[in-house]
């Protein structure tokens, strides 16, 4: 079967809600569901796809995927920053350790795009950039640029900071905020270099930290189509200088669908995702995969309780 044939055939199949009391306290977030014992964590990530900080539907096999990719980049970068991975038990789900988590998002940018771009654009400047006039859209930044976040409650909206705000606030201290400024930057360093060797572009992404004692780790999810922008590095340069959109690999594309076809962007109620979306979508992020880690993706219809119960028994964990 090629890869729609095996997406669509997985539409009914998607992880939407587990439930493994036995892992531990349960906490739901939009995406994955966390399991914590003391200072253990089991992350699952499920196949639920969020946008605009609203959960709108599943993709077929997008937990799968997105945990191991987020497991690919954790390996690739903990010479740079260490991490919270411990183990990977099922494709869908890391054992890690469990991290104090900063209460900011840590969203660093290569180029002038999304929502950014629309601030720019509108004359806005939530992070007191102060970003020269005169910037074209998707074009690339001399040096890469923070733009830190609340992380807001569930069904909230996280809330832009300028630097100064982070630390005025006291939403982390001096030497947090600077630390894990620098490991969020050469962490993007890092996963640059490596998208451009596989001809892609990292454009922007964003990162959680935490403190385990006194150590500084890299949390949850890492360098995904979920939390991250890739485009085509070969088709940059030509679609910049026509002011064409980019050829994107991420979930950008849901973004612009929801804002062009259904008017939809955070406000209100959320529409309902097709079929053809979810799959087209889907496809998008097994396309990113294959070409971040150069191997295929696996992808086998089973039932996704039946194998995390097999697979969670077999490493002790329920
Ligand atoms: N090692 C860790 N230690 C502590 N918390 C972690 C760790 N790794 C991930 N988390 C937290 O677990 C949750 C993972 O869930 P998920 O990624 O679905 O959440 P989200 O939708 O990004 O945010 P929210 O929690 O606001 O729903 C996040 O709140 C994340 O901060
Ligand atoms: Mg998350």
């Amino acid at each position: 079967m090629n890869v729609e044939a095996l997406l669509t055939a997985q539409l009914g199949r998607t992880l939407s809600a587990t439930d493994f009391p036995a892992l531990g306290q349960k906490y739901q977030g939009k995406v994955r569901d966390t399991y914590r014992q003391g200072d253990r964590l089991v992350l699952i990530t499920t196949d639920r796809l969020s946008a605009f900080d609203h959960v709108l539907t599943t993709l077929p096999f997008k937990g799968d995927l997105l945990n191991q990719l987020a497991h690919f980049w954790f390996a690739k970068t903990a010479h740079v920053v260490k991490n919270h991975v411990l183990d990977m038990p099922d494709p869908c789900v890391i054992v890690g350790r469990a991290a104090k988590p900063f209460a900011i998002e840590f969203v660093v940018r290569g180029y002038l795009t999304g929502s950014l771009w629309r601030d720019y654009e509108a004359g806005r400047d939530p992070y007191a950039l102060k970003l020269p006039a005169g910037l074209k859209n998707s074009q690339r930044f001399e040096t890469p640029i923070l733009t830190p976040s609340t992380k807001a409650p569930i069904g909230q909206h996280d809330e832009p900071l300028s630097e100064a705000q982070v630390v005025e606030r006291g939403l982390l201290g001096a030497r947090d905020w600077q630390r894990a400024k620098e490991a969020a930057l050469a962490l993007f360093r890092e996963g640059q270099a490596w998208a451009a060797t596989r001809g892609l572009i990292l454009v922007d992404t964003k990162y959680e930290f935490g403190t385990i004692g006194d150590e500084l780790v890299v949390i949850d999810e890492m360098h995904t189509p979920d939390s991250s922008r890739f485009w085509d590095a070969g088709e940059y340069p030509g679609r910049f200088a026509r002011g064409e959109a980019q050829k994107m690999l991420d979930k950008e594309n849901l973004r612009q669908w929801l804002i062009t076809k259904r008017g939809f962007q955070g406000q209100g109620t959320p529409p309902a995702i097709p079929d053809e979306v979810r799959v087209s979508l889907a496809k998008t992020y097994v396309a990113a995969f294959e070409q971040i880690c150069g191997r295929s993706f696996s992808m086998v219809s089973e039932d996704a309780t039946a194998r995390l119960t097999r697979n969670l028994k077999a490493a002790k964990l329920i």
